[in-house]
């Protein structure tokens, strides 16, 4: 272990050519742990870079950066932050994101870019976050989303994009993405398709859609008919027409199609895409960690323009919708803070995260590892005590090395 942290260092302080600090040994941020789960504090340090600086390499964490200066955000940038599994970063003044500017960062599950002054979302901007499934960017300057921006984001449920200035969201933005909670507030938004973006989303348990100046013509009755379609109580808040004056101020469920698309009669009803069969005979358990989470104003962290609207959720749950939806406990199952005693941990490969080494520790079972390595995928027991194993022991291990363990 000891070994392992000072050949890294020693890298890390090659690869720079200067002297990395690190922040919670060097009491830079204040690091502690809250429920179990350690948070590294940097919170208002001034910091414009984190070149020069490094987090924990054998614990998890949560790297809290709200209030710094990182108006920008260079490729590698978090390089020496590798074990974070939450990135906070509001209110850093932040306008650009260099592509690869989170390259490194496989364990990061949520990130917050909220209240900054993000204009745009590139190809490339969450590139190296492959495992995040919440991303918060809400009171941003978004106005050009890139269709492919959230193409490797395959595990990405929550959505918070209220208080930006998008007008409409690209055709197949959600093609690759399992959303499950998507907050469209306050923006410029006219219409939603069904094609390419409401087909897409048919796992959403909330949906927020307020505030946005819905032309209500023939395009929007498939929202409408989506609307209807999706589990009861999922629409928070309601779409209300900005466009046609004849209906300006109607709620959406409350207008007739006829009235949204009055010469429709005899046209072609096949246009309007039905939902499917799924969607339309399952309405899937209620959400209830969205009733209780509520909307807080708690996490509102002040940023100028706020329209006394109740704010982005902070707690809104990464939890799925529907007993079809695969792999749902792997992705509840929280990563451990720690590290199993007596053994050393690091980070492999290019995306799973972490190994595991237990190699001459006079371990009998694996069983007696704790904290139980959950999040695993290589687990060295080489030269151990070990005679029995069940088949996996560990939902996601890849690789178990026995050797020398006496195991048959
Ligand atoms: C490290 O870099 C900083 C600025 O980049 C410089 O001021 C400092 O002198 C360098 N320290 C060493 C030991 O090279
Ligand atoms: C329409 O939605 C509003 C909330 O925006 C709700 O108060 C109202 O009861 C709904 N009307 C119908 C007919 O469902
Ligand atoms: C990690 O494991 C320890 C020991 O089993 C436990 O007390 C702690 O609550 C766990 N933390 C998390 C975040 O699961």
């Amino acid at each position: 272990m000891l070994l392992w942290a000072l050949l890294l260092k020693a890298a890390l302080c090659a690869a720079v050519g200067n002297v990395t600090r690190d922040v919670c040994k060097e009491r830079v941020c204040s690091c502690s742990a809250l429920e179990g789960d350690l948070h590294v504090d940097c919170e208002k340090r001034g910091f414009a870079s984190l070149q020069h600086l490094a987090g924990p390499s054998s614990q998890f964490y949560h790297l809290l950066l709200h209030g710094n200066s990182l108006s920008r955000l260079f490729p590698n940038e978090f390089a020496n932050f590798y074990n974070a599994v939450s990135l906070h970063l509001e209110n850093n003044g932040l306008h650009d994101i260099v592509p690869g500017a989170f390259l490194g960062l496989q364990l990061v599950k949520r990130l917050h870019i909220n209240n900054n002054k993000i204009r745009s979302f590139k190809k490339s901007t969450f590139l190296g976050l492959d495992d995040l499934e919440y991303l918060q960017a809400d009171f941003n300057l978004l106005r050009d989303i890139d269709p492919s921006v959230f193409r490797d984001l395959s595990k990405l449920e929550v959505l918070i994009l209220n208080d930006n200035l998008i007008s409409a969201l690209p055709t197949n933005i959600f093609q690759h993405v399992p959303i499950t909670h998507l907050d469209l507030r306050g923006n410029r938004i006219k219409t939603l398709p069904y094609e390419g973006i409401l087909e897409q989303i048919s796992g959403v348990v909330e949906v927020l859609l307020e505030d946005n100046p819905w032309d209500c013509n023939c395009d929007l009755v498939s929202l409408k008919d989506w609307l209807e379609n999706i589990p009861q109580n999922a629409l928070i808040g309601g779409v209300i027409c900005e466009a046609p004056t004849r209906l300006q101020g109607n709620d959406l469920n409350e207008t007739a199609e006829t009235d949204l698309c009055p010469s429709k009669e005899g046209a072609d009803s096949s246009l309007v895409a039905p939902p499917t069969q799924d969607e339309a005979s399952d309405p899937g358990p209620p959400p209830t960690a969205s009733k209780t989470s509520g909307v807080t104003e708690s996490q509102s962290v002040g940023g100028g323009h706020n329209k006394g609207r109740p704010k982005a959720r902070e707690n809104w749950q990464l939890k799925t919708p529907t007993a079809a939806a695969t792999g749902a406990g792997e992705r509840e199952t929280p990563h451990n803070a720690t590290c199993p005693r007596p053994c050393a941990c690091k980070l492999i490969g290019a995306r799973q995260g972490l190994g595991v080494n237990c190699e001459g520790k006079k371990i009998e079972s694996v069983a007696n590892l704790k904290p139980k390595p959950l999040s695993a995928h290589e687990l060295n027991l080489r030269d151990n005590n070990i005679h029995t194993v069940k088949k996996k022991p560990l939902p996601r291990l890849l690789e178990l090395e026995f050797a020398g363990s006496g195991w048959e």
